[in-house]
């Protein structure tokens, strides 16, 4: 019997008998305090482009998802669709504060427009929105003027790298993320969203793609699978996504961390060097501690001479949440090409508090293989507004 090492998870070596996801479930509360503040007015109903009475026609629809209702208790491009489209249009930008909850009513009202597949705008999406999808944060700033309890629950700390990036490559008062199977919706869809908020100004933004599927999951940069090991369906998303009280009830923490990959450097090495690194196999997406693709990495397994199989420094293992008494977060992160000098990872991922996030990054920063292919070269965290739903545009959740 070999002994437990320090870089084992202190649940795991407590209770090896449970699964580590329902060691997860019911664990670290991220519950957000602070009375609500009614920002949410009435949503403008917008006119119609005067075409808008033609539908697009059928035979020229792109082959795409089903229509994403934009209204419901949560934002629409976090869950629904369950599977991320393959292109987004990402841009964190500032806006003038002075005007946020309006800005946000014309926002909703444009939301409602570009996503209505029943009567397209067909200004802007000639062929019908398709499985296009908006979503919408806002930064601290922005956050603590609607109500001041708030501006914490998107502090992050300074992780390696930070502190070398442009200041406008840190934080940003809103995220707009624009989702869709045909990439090329996603531009005359954004500049109609930015129109409606009052002084947008772009601080960066980002096509992100995604491989072809497989199953649920689909390669990165690297040649991995991806987005394995996350909350999927509601008891799931409910335990780890949601927040479930206050004034962002039905929204969530997204935090979007934008990474250059070394992906000449990380090739170069040998095969089973790289799969060590992650921690899974790259032809198929196995745990190197057996199992197939679906499997969780067993952190505890170990060779006969007592090595771990999943090698101390591997990804997989030091993001693995036991080790920080997190929740899962809903990774769906996209990958970018801006230059042929800047590729790589668009992380993204969702989580009911930032924490969830920030003890994970910490920690990888610390202990991680992987970091040293990977370069921050953006970073901030937003609160997702909980859904429009009736005539309720975006804005806190009321009491
Ligand atoms: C730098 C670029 C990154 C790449 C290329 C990458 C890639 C991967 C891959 C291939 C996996 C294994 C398959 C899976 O479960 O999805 C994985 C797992 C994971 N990653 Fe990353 N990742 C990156 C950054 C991050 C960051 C910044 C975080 C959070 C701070 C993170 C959190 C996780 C988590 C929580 C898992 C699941 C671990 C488990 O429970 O098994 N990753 N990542």
């Amino acid at each position: 019997m070999t002994e437990p090492h320090d870089d084992e998870p202190a649940a795991g070596r407590e209770r090896t008998g449970l699964s580590r996801r329902s060691l997860l479930f019911g664990t670290g509360v991220g519950v957000l305090a602070g009375a609500a503040v009614g920002a949410a007015g009435t949503a403008a109903v917008t006119s119609r482009s005067p075409d808008a009475s033609r539908s697009p026609d059928p035979s020229r629809s792109p082959d795409q998802g089903a229509p994403v209702p934009a209204v419901g208790e949560h934002q629409a491009g976090i869950a629904r669709p369950a599977l991320p489209q393959q292109h987004c249009l990402v841009v964190v930008g500032d806006i003038d504060r002075t005007s946020t909850a309006a800005s946000l009513t014309a926002l909703s009202a444009a939301i409602r427009t570009v996503t209505d597949a029943a009567a397209p705008d067909l200004a802007v999406t000639p062929d019908g929105p398709g499985d296009l999808t908006v979503t919408v944060g806002l930064g601290a700033r922005p956050l603590a003027d609607l109500d001041p309890t708030l501006a914490g629950a998107v502090a992050l700390p300074v992780f390696a790298g930070d502190d070398d990036l442009d200041p406008d490559r840190r934080g940003g008062d809103i995220l707009l993320s624009v989702n869709a199977t045909d990439p090329v919706v996603l531009e005359p869809v954004m500049t109609h969203l930015q129109a409606a908020v009052a002084g947008f100004r772009t601080r960066w933004s980002d096509f992100g793609y995604l491989g072809m599927r497989d199953g649920d999951v689909s390669r990165n940069p690297f040649g991995y699978y991806d987005g394995i090991i996350v909350p999927r369906g509601d008891a799931e998303l409910d335990a780890n996504v949601w927040i479930a009280e206050g004034p962002l009830a039905g929204g969530t923490i997204c935090v979007i961390r934008r990474f250059r990959l070394d992906t000449a450097g990380f090739g170069a090495l040998a095969p089973d060097r790289q799969d060590a690194i992650i921690g899974r196999h790259r032809t198929d997406g196995s745990p190197l501690s057996g199992g197939t693709r679906g499997d969780d990495v067993d952190l505890l397994a170990k060779t006969p001479e007592g090595q771990p199989l999943i090698p101390t420094h591997a990804h997989a293992r030091a993001a693995h949440p036991s080790f920080t008494g997190s929740d899962l977060m809903l990774r769906r992160s996209y990958n970018y090409r801006a230059s042929a000098d800047d590729h790589g990872h668009l992380f993204i991922s969702y989580q009911r508090d930032v924490t969830t996030f920030s003890r994970t990054q910490l920690r990888l920063d610390e202990t991680d293989d992987l970091m040293a292919f990977s370069t921050p070269t953006a970073t901030a965290a937003f609160a997702i507004l909980p859904g429009m739903t009736g005539d309720h545009p975006l804005g806190l959740a009321t009491a």
